[in-house]
């Protein structure tokens, strides 16, 4: 069966002066998440936001927030972005070296745990978590700046992935994060990827709602 498509507009491409409106702009233009890049100049060569903006990101939605942590030593940050309001909270297994003690505390917290895999690691890093997570985000770029081209290999790694997950027989939501736009959307989307994060290619676009729309046709 194949899975509804989820679309998480990244709001690291939105202006960030009027984040509060651009969050509602896309809540009123359809989208089912918002994705929340968290970067801490380490583990990527980026710095972001933090708890603090995360929480002012709450307060001016109800759409789920999918925070994806691209940071050293989660375990001393996931209580921190839990109580800010992540719904999902996403963590690479390159930077989890206790990732399956990492998803457990996700878990524990009440919140979803996802986890991450850059373009280089291969699924096999996952594999004895994967029956403990809500949700595999497939990175389609390396991390830490929107708006790059994405990466092809990653389509045949959500293929792999979602055929592990189907005969293993697990209820498991596969995330796509990097250079996915309204001309690749349907190409993801087939090949097993259910939650499509899209940063540039709806924030640069002028109608999010036309855009959005636009996105669910190709995959319909
Ligand atoms: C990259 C981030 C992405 C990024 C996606 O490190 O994880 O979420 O914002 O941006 P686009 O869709 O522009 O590639
Ligand atoms: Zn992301």
């Amino acid at each position: 069966m194949t899975r509804p498509l989820k679309i998480a507009p990244s709001i690291l491409s939105a202006d960030f002066g009027r984040l509060a409106d651009e969050i509602k702009a896309i809540a009123d233009a359809g989208a089912d998440y918002v994705h929340v890049d968290v970067m801490d100049g380490h583990f990527v060569p980026n710095l972001t936001i933090g708890p603090l903006v995360i929480e002012a990101v709450r307060r001016s939605t109800t759409l789920p927030l999918d925070v994806h942590l691209m940071i050293e030593d989660a375990d001393r940050w996931v209580a921190e972005y839990a109580k800010a309001g992540a719904d999902l909270i996403g963590v690479h297994a390159e930077a989890c070296p206790h990732l399956h003690r990492t998803i457990g505390q996700i878990a524990s917290l009440g919140k979803k745990p996802c986890v991450v895999l850059n373009p280089h690691t291969p699924l096999e890093a996952i594999r004895w978590v994967l029956a403990d997570v809500a949700m595999v985000l497939v990175m389609s770029v390396n991390p830490g700046f929107g708006g790059q081209k994405f990466i092809p290999s990653a389509l045949e790694k959500v293929r792999e992935l979602r055929r592990i997950a189907d005969e293993r027989g697990l209820d498991l939501d596969i995330e796509i994060d990097g250079g996915v736009k309204l001309d690749n959307i349907a190409e993801v989307y087939r090949a097993g990827a259910n939650v499509v994060v899209s940063g540039s290619g709806i924030f640069g676009t002028k109608s999010y709602a036309e855009t959005i729309r636009a996105m669910r046709e190709r995959c319909r």
